[in-house]
């Protein structure tokens, strides 16, 4: 059995045949083409943060594929009001296939994992954010091919999508520069595991000449809404524009994992524009999980 915490759980080989998937099982469902494979099975889908495209994509595969979820909230469980990680992982995963979860701390999605004993599910934490970065390869690869030995730009906060950039770079084989404020860097521990494919900056055009694919999100992720003001004065002068584009490969995508505050780390041009894919990349969520779902819970 295997659980997808972050992207190094698959081997590099397996994250490229997941992609590939992803791109068959798209054009499969385009065709209206009805593919059951996972009939009669259950994910449950534990949220302690809001989401829109990670519960759409979720329940939609679910039900596309012949099977059901269970949209679990702390406000509705006895994981809200206290109830140990450990026996709810033990309970849950006894009845069903797979666990789908959304918290705070990574540590409390491993603890549940060595609990569970059916796969579970990464849909984005305090640190990492594994099923947004299948999206964005898929995305990649649809647009402009392979994604190996390109050079991509993540613009922003050092955070759980940065990190899993980190990830990516190591896994599909890509350069990534990473500009950030400082103090606002990725953690040390990750950047160091993946030291030969980054490169840290604090200068958002030095990080953004000649990439190919340019990355950010929010400057104030879920958890750290009191943080907002501090942040928009320690991010001015790392929006995402047309002068970054300007600077990066002519055939150079834009992406961002969405929700977008346009005016704030990206610009309206920029995300309304021609080198932009994030409804794309959004959509991609969907058939991208649903190669994760096949390939961890299919027969
Ligand atoms: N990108 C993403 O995970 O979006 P949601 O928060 O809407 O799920
Ligand atoms: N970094 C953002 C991603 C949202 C999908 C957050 O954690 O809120």
């Amino acid at each position: 059995m295997k659980h997808f915490l972050t992207l190094k759980d698959l081997t590099p080989a397996e994250l490229k045949l997941l992609i590939q998937r992803a791109v068959e099982l798209k054009k499969l469902h385009q065709h209206g083409e009805i593919y059951q494979p996972l009939k009669g099975k259950v994910l449950a889908m534990i949220f302690e943060k809001s989401s829109t495209r990670t519960r759409v994509s979720f329940e939609s595969a679910m039900i596309q594929f012949g099977g059901g979820s269970i949209f679990l909230s702390p406000d509705d469980t006895q994981l809200g009001r206290g109830e140990p990680l450990e026996d709810s992982a033990r309970v849950i995963s006894s009845m069903v296939d797979a666990v789908m979860i959304r918290t705070f701390a990574h540590s409390k999605i491993e603890t549940f994992a060595k609990y569970s004993s059916v796969p579970v599910i990464n849909a984005l934490t305090d640190e990492f954010h594994p099923c947004q970065l299948l999206a964005d390869m898929q995305t990649y690869q649809e647009h402009r091919g392979d994604i190996k030995g390109k050079k991509v730009v993540w613009i922003g906060d050092g955070n759980n999508m940065c990190h899993s950039y980190i990830n990516a770079a190591e896994q599909f084989g890509f350069t990534l520069n990473i500009a950030t404020p400082e103090g606002y860097e990725p953690d040390a521990a990750i950047v160091e595991a993946s030291k030969a494919d980054v490169q840290l900056f604090n200068d958002p055009k030095a990080a953004s000449e000649g990439v190919d694919l340019v990355v950010t999100d929010v400057w104030a992720s879920m958890g750290q809404e009191e943080e907002q003001r501090k942040r928009e004065q320690a991010f001015a002068g790392f929006q995402v524009n047309q002068q970054i584009m300007d600077l990066a490969n002519k055939d150079a995508l834009f992406m961002h994992c969405l929700p977008a505050h346009r005016g704030e780390e990206v610009s309206a041009e920029v995300i309304d524009g021609p080198q932009s894919v994030v409804w794309d990349e959004a959509e991609n969520r969907l058939h991208a999980q649903k190669a994760l779902l096949e390939f961890l819970i299919g027969e």
